[in-house]
């Protein structure tokens, strides 16, 4: 055990998962490894402690958060599952895969963790220590990831500890998370499936199982309440963000994504080789790391739009995007 900034900082035992999942059955706020990023949680079936999550993230109450489950039964118990979510679900759950669906309304979850929608979006991840968690706690844990609202994605313990350390009760810290990009989320809660963010899964695995590219939202709902979390400027670093840079100025710290340029100031790359899998899980640590702050710019080189490139590209116009 250790501790950063004065939280506690638990290596996974049995003993410790087991002293989250008090925690969060006593109403607190613990940190937690997925197979994404880190993700921050509590109890979803207790509004005090769900309200506790939006004011540690600084995070809007109209921005729904995802209920968090260990199996499938804990899935049926708040959600309606139709014919394409329960195929979906036997073949990527656990995994990155987030489904909106019609809730339950007789279920105990907290109306703050759905903002008031009638949708809820349920995600079973893949990481053992988070199913693990999840098992253990025995109950629906809301968890949005473990940064501050608006701010890069927590991919570390110790990016955790610097955005939400005095807030949580709690950290287990699973090393660096393995995808480091968020889960892909599918609205499943209709007729048509709807991609409201592409992610850890990607576009071409989903598309596979379900026999049809599934729809995106069209521009007029983008902006409304019920696809919330598309907000358009989202994992901002402090630094102007210039995409699809082959040629950086000499003032910009670059993010580079396979050969790179010759660059005089900071430069990162997410990948030399050019790997996909391997840029999106540096691609928030780089962020955080590269960031010269307000004034300061980064220039991204092009990265491809196939398979984790769509996530990696999602999050990088959200950097970019105006605020
Ligand atoms: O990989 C992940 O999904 C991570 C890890 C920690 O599990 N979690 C995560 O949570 O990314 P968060 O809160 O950062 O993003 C969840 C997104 C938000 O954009 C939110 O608006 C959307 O899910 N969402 C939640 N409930 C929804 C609903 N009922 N309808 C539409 N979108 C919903
Ligand atoms: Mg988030």
């Amino acid at each position: 055990m250790r501790n950063i900034r004065s939280v506690e900082v638990a290596q996974p035992s049995q003993d410790a998962i087991l002293r989250a999942a008090e925690h969060l059955r006593a109403g607190r706020l613990v940190a937690f490894p997925t197979e994404t990023v880190y993700g921050i949680g509590a109890d979803a079936t207790n509004g005090r402690a769900v309200a506790a999550i939006y004011e540690a993230k600084g995070r809007p109450t109209f921005n729904p958060l995802i209920a968090t489950v260990g199996d499938l039964a804990a899935a049926e118990a708040i959600a309606e599952l139709g014919p394409l979510a329960r195929r979906l679900a036997a073949v990527f759950w656990p995994g990155p895969l987030t489904m909106v669906l019609r809730a339950k309304p007789e279920s105990a979850i907290s109306s703050l963790v759905t903002a008031g929608l009638d949708t809820v979006a349920v995600r079973m991840p893949s990481h053992p220590i988070a199913l693990t968690l999840m098992r253990a706690v025995g109950l629906p844990v809301a968890a949005p990831s473990a940064n501050r609202s608006g701010h890069v994605s927590a991919t570390t313990a110790e990016h955790v500890a610097s955005d939400l350390g005095e807030k949580v009760a709690m950290i287990l810290d699973g090393g660096p998370a393995t995808v480091g990009v968020e889960s892909t989320i599918l609205d499943v809660s209709d007729d048509r499936p709807v991609l409201l963010r592409p992610g850890a899964l990607t576009l071409e695995d989903l598309t596979r199982v379900i026999g049809e590219t599934p729809q995106r939202p069209s521009s007029a709902n983008a902006a409304a309440p019920n696809s919330p979390g598309q907000l358009e400027s989202h994992y901002a670093p402090g630094a102007k963000v210039r995409l699809g840079v082959t040629a950086p100025d000499a003032g910009e710290a670059l993010l580079a994504f396979g050969v790179a340029p010759r660059h005089d100031g900071p430069c990162l790359n997410l990948s030399p080789s050019g790997d996909l899998a391997e840029a999106a899980a540096n691609l928030f640590a780089a962020l955080r790391d590269l960031d010269p702050g307000p004034g300061g710019r980064i220039a991204v080189m092009p990265i491809p739009e196939r398979g984790l490139g769509a996530a990696i590209n999602d999050r990088l116009r959200r950097a970019a995007a105006p605020r």
